[in-house]
């Protein structure tokens, strides 16, 4: 399909949250992190999750990762297979899950220093069980050609060890990308960053959304990020707020 088919078809829902509650235990009680949320993005858009320090965004992204399941509501993801609700899968599916359709990436970027950059992104492929030799080969210039893209070609041999927080940072989205998501998670990817090299960081996950068709999610504290997203839901303990 060329990119002008997708771009002039009618956008399809990558994520639809519908209602979510989470709550963690609290002393004797329970506190809701998450209080009957709604959202959703659809392929190749992005939408900013905003809210003060401890309104949930986090939780809400933990939810959409199949890390935490929620006590109550829906969280339609459309994979490969269909329609699937993330809020009733269980451990092995959400595991499988986020191999193959959900890319995440955190605050820090949670890479190996001792493999390479290329590496990285290599040992995403073995995760699911040793890959044919077909596959290998298939999955080393997917690498390389994401590393190229987030603008590391030429330091696809060198150890992450070497790189500056914003490289490993583009090796982190690089890597979430590797099994052809559908799904893009980034939670604060830039607050370990400099201002400069957050900025790249942000641009790169607002055009690999729209370049892979990937709906993202990005949670962010930055005005001017969360306006460059097509949508936004803003949280006021756990709960969208009007803006
Ligand atoms: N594992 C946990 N156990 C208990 N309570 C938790 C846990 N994780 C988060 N919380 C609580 O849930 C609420 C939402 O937290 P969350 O981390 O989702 O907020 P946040 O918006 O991401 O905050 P920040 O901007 O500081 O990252 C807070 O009251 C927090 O204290
Ligand atoms: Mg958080």
């Amino acid at each position: 399909m060329s990119r002008t088919s997708v771009l002039d078809a009618p956008a399809t829902t990558a994520l639809r949250m519908d209602e979510v509650v989470l709550t963690y235990p609290d002393g004797d009680g329970r506190i809701t992190a998450v209080d009957h949320v709604s959202c959703v993005i659809d392929r190749g858009r992005s939408l900013a999750v905003t809210g003060p320090s401890g309104s949930g965004k986090s939780s809400l992204l933990a939810v959409a990762a199949t890390l935490t399941r929620p006590d109550s509501g829906h969280v339609w993801l459309s994979t490969r297979a269909g329609e699937v609700d993330l809020a009733e899968v269980g451990a092995s599916r959400a595991a499988e899950l986020r191999r193959a359709e959900i890319g995440i990436v955190f605050q820090q970027s949670n890479l190996v220093e001792s493999l390479t950059a290329r590496e990285q992104l290599e040992a995403m492929a073995w995760l699911g069980g040793r890959p044919s030799r077909a596959r290998r080969t298939e999955v080393r210039e997917r690498a390389d050609e994401l590393l190229e893209r987030v603008g590391l070609g030429g330091m696809a041999g060198r150890s992450v060890g070497a790189l500056s927080g914003g490289q490993r940072q583009r090796v982190a989205v690089a890597r979430a990308l590797v099994n052809r998501p559908s799904l893009l998670l980034a939670d604060e990817p830039t607050s370990a960053l400099d201002t400069e090299s957050g900025a790249t960081v942000i641009d790169l996950l607002l055009r690999t959304a729209r370049e892979f068709d990937v709906a993202l999610m990005l949670v962010t504290h930055d005005e001017a990020v969360a306006r460059r997203c097509e949508t936004r839901v803003r949280l006021v303990d756990g709960a969208v707020s009007a803006e």
